[in-house]
């Protein structure tokens, strides 16, 4: 049986992924609808593909040419779904752009997304690794998403706590990777909303601009801000955001290192630990503004590698291998990459 001609062959994925890594898909499909979807499940091909579901490919390394099916997801639409005194409930397809939902959501009057402005990448994706942002985490306003079993063709539903949201991470990262697609989100967002200003740099920047009661908008417009400043524009230059998760010590670890590195940044975790930042560790290893190859580390934010033109996938593990190797060597402690790596 001939394929569906809505599969396309051999497509270039270096626009598709925003640090602009060379590979090919052997099959793509740009999925508009959940009917789609279903005419490929359906497939008897379909077992035997590899699979790679795509967002914004704003967190993803890819190492080379993907050869099974990318399935690009396109899902459009938003929608408040429901009221009720204390929360709305705003729905939107996967595929919307996540910070155009944020915008669209300031527009309509409801707040609660703000902090989360400018974050690149999609709906479908935030939840996937939790996006989050001074002081606000996806999560948080995670009502539930809708998704469907790639093994099964089924639509199933997750609510938040089925999405086992952790740092940077949830189940579709870890115990069901590869096993659904994200067809839509919907988010609760508050009626009683008070401003989240505790980030020092948000708490800051309100000071500069004399702003005391700041509305939605103003925090959008002032985390706007301070991104632009501190990380680079993927349009601009190739990245993907935070490269390594902040790590995460324990008690006795923290006191050890901090005796040894009295300006240390850490945040007390509610279980006793401490996270550490994962820029300044790398910045005091000499890395801030180097290069390896065509890879380097962003100048003004040590956490971002970005793209100095012409990058693959494996100069940026050549850099991030050495990276993780200082860190090791001066402060025995492991980066973990915040990317997911492709294959
Ligand atoms: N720092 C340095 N040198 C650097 C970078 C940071 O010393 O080159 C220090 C800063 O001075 C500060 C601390 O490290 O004391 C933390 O830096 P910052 O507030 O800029 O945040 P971050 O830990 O580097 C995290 C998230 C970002 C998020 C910001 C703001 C992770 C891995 N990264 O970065 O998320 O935007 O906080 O909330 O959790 C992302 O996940 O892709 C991302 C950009």
């Amino acid at each position: 049986m001939p394929l569906p001609d809505f599969i396309q062959r051999d497509i270039p994925l270096t626009p598709l992924n925003t640090f602009g890594l060379p590979g090919r898909a052997a099959l793509f499909v740009a999925l508009e609808t959940p009917a789609q979807l279903m005419t490929l499940i359906e497939l008897p091909e379909w077992q035997d593909w590899s699979r790679l579901v795509l967002g914004g490919g704003s967190n993803l390394i890819l190492t080379g040419d993907f050869p099974g099916l990318v399935l690009q997801v396109r899902m459009g639409g938003r929608a408040l779904v429901a009221e009720d005194a204390d929360v709305r409930q705003v729905r939107a397809g996967a595929g919307e752009n996540w910070h155009d939902l944020v915008q669209w959501t300031l527009e309509q009057g409801w707040p609660g997304l703000e902090n989360l402005a400018l974050i690149p990448g999609t709906v479908g994706a935030a939840p996937v690794q939790n996006i989050g942002a001074y002081g606000l985490e996806v999560a948080e306003r995670v009502q539930g998403l809708e998704a469907v079993d790639l093994v099964t063709g089924e639509n199933v539903r997750f609510d938040r706590a089925t999405c086992r949201f952790g740092y940077r991470d949830s189940v579709f990262k870890r115990e069901a990777v590869g096993r659904y697609l994200i067809t839509s989100v919907t988010f609760r967002l508050p009626k009683r909303w008070r401003p989240m200003t505790g980030y020092a740099d948000v708490a800051q920047e309100l000071e500069t601009r004399q702003i005391v009661h700041p509305t939605a908008r103003d925090i959008a417009e002032v985390v706007i801000a301070i991104r632009s400043r501190k990380l680079p524009d993927p349009a601009q230059i190739g990245n993907a955001g935070s490269f390594f998760k902040n790590p995460v010590v324990n008690a006795t670890a923290f006191a050890d290192l901090a005796a040894r590195h009295p300006d240390l940044p850490h945040y007390p975790q509610s279980d006793g630990t401490v996270k550490l930042a994962a820029g300044w560790l790398i910045e005091r290893c000499g890395w801030k503004g180097q290069r390896l190859g065509p890879v380097g580390v962003y100048e003004r934010q040590a956490l971002v590698l970005v793209n100095c033109g012409g990058a693959r996938g494996e100069d940026v593990l050549r850099l991030s291998g050495a990276i993780r190797q200082s860190v090791r060597t001066e402060f025995g402690i492991e980066l973990e990459l915040e990317p997911v790596v492709i294959p």
